[in-house]
């Protein structure tokens, strides 16, 4: 994906659930891009028992929203291991704490998709909420939280 922002193009490179690992779609820093996200949403499906047909029209489909949020976590958490450009945290995210999950285990920023759907006003609500969060904490800036995951 190529996106211009006040006219500097950035190429982002948007991965699959299965692209992480050693194989060869692991997310590959020198590949030119300026930015990597994950997670696109992972290959399900649904059938009818009584019908016995799918319940899709294309047979499979993409699942997002909660169910995948523990996937994505810890595929962004290994991608921010791995690579030195920005990762962009994908999956799940419907609160402020689920979003403060991914900026702790180094994403430098988050997408919300699904979550709009149920809540039209998702995205205000958790950019409020770290906002609030990072106050109560008495955390100057996100930079300060980010990735500073302890085991
Ligand atoms: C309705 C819908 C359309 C989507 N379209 C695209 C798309 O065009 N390109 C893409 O890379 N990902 C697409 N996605 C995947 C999302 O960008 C995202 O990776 C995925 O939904 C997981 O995030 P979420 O749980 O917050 O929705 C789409 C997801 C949904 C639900």
């Amino acid at each position: 994906m190529t996106s211009s922002l006040n006219g500097l193009a950035l190429a982002c490179v948007v991965l699959a659930p299965t692209a992480c690992g050693s194989g060869p779609h692991s997310p590959r820093a020198d590949a030119g891009a300026d930015a990597v996200s994950l997670i696109n949403t992972i290959v399900g499906m649904a059938v009818d028992h009584r019908t016995r047909r799918p319940k899709l029209s294309n047979v499979t489909g993409g699942l997002s929203g909660p169910a995948i949020k523990p996937v994505a976590l810890r595929m962004v958490h290994e991608a921010c291991r791995r690579v030195a450009i920005p990762v962009i945290g994908i999956g799940g995210i419907q609160t402020a704490a689920d979003a403060l999950e991914f900026l702790l285990v180094g994403a430098s920023a988050v997408q919300v998709g699904t979550a709009n759907f149920r809540n039209p006003r998702a995205c205000i609500e958790i950019l409020e909420g770290i906002e609030a969060f990072l106050r109560e904490e008495r955390i100057a800036a996100v930079s300060d939280y980010r990735g500073t995951l302890s085991r």
